[in-house]
């Protein structure tokens, strides 16, 4: 069925395909009795699949990662994907229209996408107004935060403390977003002092210790990793989002004009899979289990979600592979994996 569907999704802008995709489930889920048809097709209960992950309890291991949906708008139609937890953002302080379009694009031989689309987002106020309405039962929300394009560097502190004040009452945990290749200079903030130093002023604000992650790049050496290892463990976070998407552009299938033809972004999809999965068994290793860890990069399907779990990811998300397993992707997975 999504296969089907995906002959006439494909032939559109990956951008527009998924603000129609989204509109149609929106307004499917206006009709009486569609929510629980949804859940009925797409839900998966399994009491062994609960965990329990930086104190918060979690229906299953699989959540919808940062990106997709920046602007909480999704929270009610993604739930009905059987989704344990979503992470609304990248969002900033003020709304910002991100890179001109088109910044989204398909790799399919590669079930690959490359993106640059530079946070466009409805800003922090926008995004707390709508976190403030009642969500869906049991459904864990996190925010990713980031800095906008226009500030500076040294004032990037304030950008994400801005947001991880406003939305503090209103989310279950904060990821700290420093490893999207498409803010100029964001990427430096993975570095020894000013990612210390961010870190341990949002700390300071931390005042009933809600959960932070931070979300890492998995194009860093093992020194940097070893890095952020120490800082994780001096700032006391609860742990780490790995990985974010890759500046390299291996394992593609498409021809290297086409992939030249691109330009720059971030590559996400089935060419991370095995980087990301790296990273995630590097930090399961040095954490010695003093900090959490959530597995994403290439998710597609039940064997690669058990690659990042047996890597020792405690959750995993998903981005990419939802656009090419489609929706019963999470279904596929808990099945799999009871
Ligand atoms: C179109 C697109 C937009 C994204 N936007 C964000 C973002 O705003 N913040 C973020 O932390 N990650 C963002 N990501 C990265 C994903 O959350 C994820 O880390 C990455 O795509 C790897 O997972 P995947 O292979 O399952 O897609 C984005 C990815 C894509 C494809």
């Amino acid at each position: 069925m999504y296969r089907f569907f995906t002959l006439f999704l494909y032939r559109i802008d990956p951008e527009k395909a998924h603000y129609i995709t989204m509109w149609c489930l929106m307004a499917f889920l206006k009709v009486p009795g569609a929510r629980s048809l949804l859940k009925a097709i797409y839900g998966y209960q399994n009491k062994a699949l609960q965990r329990s992950v930086a104190g918060i309890d979690f229906t299953n291991p699989v959540g919808l990662a940062a990106g997709f949906d920046k602007n909480g708008l999704y929270l009610n139609a993604m739930a009905t994907l059987g989704f344990s937890h979503i992470e609304v953002g990248t969002i900033t302080p003020r709304p910002q229209p991100g890179n001109p379009k088109p910044r989204l694009f398909r790799l399919v031989k590669s079930r690959a996408l490359i993106n640059r689309m530079g946070f466009n987002n409805d800003g922090v106020e926008v995004l707390a107004s709508r976190l403030s309405k009642k969500r869906p039962e049991g459904l864990v929300v996190g925010a990713n935060i980031g800095k906008n394009k226009d500030t500076p560097l040294e004032e990037a502190t304030n950008d994400y403390l801005i947001s991880f004040k406003r939305l503090y009452t209103l989310v279950d945990y904060f990821t700290v977003n420093v490893s999207s290749p498409n803010t100029p200079g964001l990427r430096s903030l993975q570095e020894k002092e000013p990612l210390t130093n961010l870190l341990s002023t949002l700390q300071l604000h931390n005042h009933a210790s809600k959960p932070v992650f931070l979300k890492i790049a998995p194009d860093l050496t093992e020194q940097q990793l070893d890095e952020i290892v120490d800082i994780i463990l001096e700032t006391k976070l609860a742990g780490v989002i790995a990985t974010n998407t890759t500046i390299t552009r291996n394992n593609l299938k498409e021809s290297p004009t086409e992939i030249d033809h691109i330009g720059a972004g971030g590559l996400s999809g089935r060419p991370v899979a095995d980087m990301a999965v790296s990273v995630v068994k590097y930090l399961k290793q040095k954490s010695e289990d003093r900090f959490s860890i959530i597995g994403v990069g290439g998710i597609e399907d039940v064997i690669s979600a058990k690659k990042h779990l047996v890597a020792g990811a405690d959750l995993i998300q998903v981005y990419s592979g939802l656009i090419y397993t489609g929706p019963a992707l999470v279904k596929l997975i808990l099945r799999g994996l009871s």
